[in-house]
């Protein structure tokens, strides 16, 4: 997946927000995707980050300008600037801890849009704490597509990236 140079041909652009609470892993899918890395000790996103994407989609070039976005409460203010001109989202929560999960609505809330629900960490099936069940059902009921993923051993990181890109492309 080269980004190549501009050669004039046609090219689009798009942007995409990952929110959710803070340490589900959003920084983390984010470097999954667009460079095949995993941190285990991450810090915490400071702010917003966001990286460039290319995909081709029907022989064309597609650019994702992906946002991550900090999870943490105090960085909130800031933030919600940075969804302004977003087409789609991926709204992650973490199945091992169900707090993450009760927070979905107010992200959808603050968001209006979102395309993808997400439930990051998946290789932590022995201490779940929300089932796929649960996960499908509020995707199902909020009309968002719904993927459990897994940062740490790749699993369906690049498929939930790029079904939101090629819904909205
Ligand atoms: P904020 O930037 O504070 O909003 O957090 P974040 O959502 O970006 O979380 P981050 O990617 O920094 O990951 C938080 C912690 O979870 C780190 O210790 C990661 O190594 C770990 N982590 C992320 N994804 C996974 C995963 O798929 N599986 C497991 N087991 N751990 C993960
Ligand atoms: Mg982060």
């Amino acid at each position: 997946m080269s980004s190549s140079e501009d050669e004039g041909g046609e090219e689009y652009l798009f942007k995409v927000v990952i929110i959710g609470d803070s340490a589900v892993g959003k920084s983390n899918l984010l470097s999954r995707y667009a460079r095949n890395e995993f941190n285990l000790h991450s810090k915490a996103t400071i702010g917003v980050e966001f990286q460039t994407q290319s995909l081709e989609i029907d022989s064309k070039e597609v650019k994702a300008q992906i946002w991550d976005t900090a999870g943490q409460e105090r960085f909130r203010a800031v933030t919600s600037a940075y969804y302004r001109g977003a087409v789609g989202a991926l709204i992650v929560y973490d199945i091992s801890r169900r707090t993450t999960f009760d927070s979905v609505g107010r992200w959808l809330d603050e968001l209006k849009m979102a395309m993808m629900l997400v439930g990051n960490k998946c290789d932590l099936d022995n201490i779940r704490d929300v089932s796929i069940d649960e996960g499908k059902s509020l995707a199902e009921s909020e009309g968002l597509f719904f993927m459990e993923t897994s940062a740490l051993d790749s699993t369906n990181v690049k498929t939930a990236f790029e079904m939101v890109i090629r819904e909205i492309y």
